[in-house]
């Protein structure tokens, strides 16, 4: 047998690691009944998102990104008592299928969606004076990257974490002449998290079912 590739084993490290999960494969069969596109993370990365809110005994977090909500479960369910999820969305429509996949996990009564720009959403919540979010999930647009790590840095405190999606791209993210707008906009988020004194940062490369991509991590240290 050859090596196998990165969705294979995937689906074997999830075969070994997760249990059944009715809720998620609910929340993807909806957001696929909708006509959503099929970008919400891999089960196994949510259940990094989860155990990182859990472990880290998360009360607040902050999405950005929401999609159909399957990170958004992930994430709540991290959640520690009392705790919340703020989730930021461009589109109603699929604002509206997350409502629906969150109610369906019994998790609606601790999760808020907000309908908007997300850089809208971000500042409206500074404004508003909310409480700091112990972790932040940034998985929307990705020229809007490097305002949302900026927008992020003023709702966050010592010890919160940032946890920054697809920033490898099939690894074009090497690639300084790239002209795709998603790889600038990444580029310019890791360079902006790499030259800012407050936080100290790693991104990890990964392959599986949702291809060859990888996440960086922030720790806000000052
Ligand atoms: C990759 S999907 C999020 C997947 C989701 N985090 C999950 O794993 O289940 C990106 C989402 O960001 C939303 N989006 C794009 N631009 C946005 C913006 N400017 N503000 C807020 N959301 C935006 C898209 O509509 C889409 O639903």
């Amino acid at each position: 047998m050859g090596t196998p590739d990165g969705a294979t084993v995937d689906r074997y490290l999830a075969s070994a690691l997760l249990e059944d999960d009715p809720v998620l494969e609910a929340a993807i069969a909806a957001s696929d009944e909708a006509g959503l596109p099929p970008i919400a993370v891999s089960p196994l990365q949510g259940r990094l998102l989860g155990l990182l809110a859990r472990a880290m005994g998360a009360r607040r977090v902050l999405e950005v990104g929401t999609l159909g909500g399957y990170s958004a479960i992930c994430l709540a369910r991290g959640l520690a008592q009392g705790g919340r999820l703020v989730t930021a969305e461009l589109e109603p429509h699929h604002a509206e299928v997350a409502r629906v996949n969150l109610a369906r996990a019994g998790l609606a009564d601790r999760v808020e969606v907000r309908v908007g720009p997300a850089n809208e959403t971000l500042r409206a919540l500074a404004r508003e004076g909310a409480e700091p979010f112990d972790l932040v999930f940034i998985d929307a647009d990705k020229s809007g990257y490097p305002e949302y790590f900026e927008l992020a840095l003023g709702l966050v405190r010592v010890g919160s974490v940032i946890v920054a999606d697809n920033v490898v791209r099939d690894g074009e993210v090497a690639d300084a002449d790239s002209a795709d707008e998603a790889v600038r906009g990444v580029r310019r988020f890791l360079e902006r998290v790499g030259g800012e004194p407050r936080v100290e940062a790693t991104a990890i490369q990964t392959v599986g079912v949702k291809g060859y991509d990888g996440f960086a991590v922030v720790v806000v240290v000052a």
